[in-house]
């Protein structure tokens, strides 16, 4: 079975083929410069450079693999949640191609193809207790099958790429931020130094839930950074000169407020591993633009090996909003039948995705 997969949800517009679960290949172009400029996605920008970009790259990646739409068997295809505008863009190209070449389509809810694309490297055990952190969802599922992921917690206010986004931000530093504060937090680590775990409180855990706030800490470092100007001055540098101009200083705040995030994520996961023990969860999953973050990745691995679970941590490049994990997905619910047809709609932000697959 070969499966096209289209994701245009926010700044990244990217195209993949998987068949029979395996990734033959991909193309992506990113918008970050573009809207770096803003210091913010700016939806209305990222919508014109989908339209921009798509048809390009299709012909791109169909050409490069000697394909035509007669040869795809599922087109599967990012409805949401994301930028409504942007959406749209990959609906109305998949729907065009759907009609066009006379094949299905499936829309792929774009969280759940993030925290199944380890599938494409590694097998997939459920039930399995999913985190998905990225720019804009904190959430963690219950993950019983391709299908079915209720959502057992999630955040408040901010998401954990936001908040390392807007921390970068203080400190000067380019969108998106998360990954150089990870680098510069790292580079610390990495050579030995110990982390000041107490410089910042683990946010909203006096509680005995599994849901986060992250707006706290976030006006936390807010204050710290006030009271040392010269960190954003360092951060300043850093945006003109390159990671080599930050001071030890800098790294080391970088580093705590990551260990600070990471062990938050962490702690609640344990909660949730305590509570949903009669799961039987098999692994922990780790999905989204911040599961490639350094800390995140070595205190959920502490975690896992605790509770003696396997954790499985997608690639780098699978972390990311990529094309493949749509095309994944689509084969997983293709493959058992599943399917929409041209009245598939686009779900923005904010708007729970309707289980109205057909099936064959
Ligand atoms: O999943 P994703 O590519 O896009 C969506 O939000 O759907 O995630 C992007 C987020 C951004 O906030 C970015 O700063 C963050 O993931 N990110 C990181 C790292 N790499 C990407 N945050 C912290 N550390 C990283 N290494
Ligand atoms: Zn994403």
């Amino acid at each position: 079975m070969l499966c096209l997969g289209i994701e245009s949800s926010c700044d990244e517009t990217a195209l993949a083929l998987v068949k029979d679960g395996k990734l033959i290949d991909q193309v992506l172009a990113t918008q970050i410069d573009k809207h770096a400029l803003f210091g913010g996605v700016v939806p209305e920008l990222a919508s014109r450079e989908h339209y921009r970009f798509m048809g390009a790259l299709y012909t791109e990646l169909m050409q490069r693999n000697n394909l035509t739409i007669n040869d795809i068997d599922l087109i599967g295809v990012a409805r949401g949640p994301g930028l409504l505008g942007c959406l749209l863009v990959g609906l109305g190209f998949a729907k065009s191609l759907a009609l066009a070449g006379n094949k299905n389509i499936i829309g792929i809810n774009h969280l759940q193809a993030h925290l199944l694309a380890a599938g494409l490297e590694t097998q997939l055990k459920f039930p399995s207790l999913g985190l998905l952190v990225s720019g804009g969802h904190t959430h963690i599922y219950n993950m019983k099958s391709a299908k079915e992921m209720p959502i057992l917690g999630h955040t408040l206010d901010d998401a954990v790429g936001e908040a390392c986004d807007k921390f970068a931000k203080m400190l000067n530093l380019p969108y998106p931020g998360g990954a150089l504060i990870d680098k510069m937090g790292q580079s610390l680590v990495s050579q030995g130094t110990e982390i000041n775990t107490k410089l910042f409180t683990r946010p909203y855990i006096k509680n005995d839930n599994i849901d986060f706030s992250f707006s706290g800490l976030k006006t936390a470092a807010q204050t710290y950074l006030k009271a040392n100007p010269h960190l954003i001055e360092n951060g300043l540098q850093v945006k003109l000169n390159g990671i080599e101009s930050a001071s030890d200083e800098l790294k080391a705040v970088c580093a705590s407020y990551l260990y600070c995030i990471a062990s938050t994520l962490s702690l609640k996961m344990e909660r949730a591993i305590i509570k949903y023990k009669d799961n039987g969860f098999k692994s922990i999953i780790v999905a989204g633009g911040v599961a490639a973050n350094s800390f995140v990745r070595s205190e959920l691995k502490i975690l896992a090996d605790k509770y003696k679970l396997e954790l499985i941590l997608p690639a780098l490049r699978l972390c990311t909003d990529n094309a493949a994990m749509v095309a994944y997905n689509a084969y997983l619910l293709g493959k058992d039948g599943y399917h929409h047809d041209l009245r598939l709609n686009a779900i923005p932000r904010g708007q729970i995705i309707p289980d109205d697959y057909l099936q064959n």
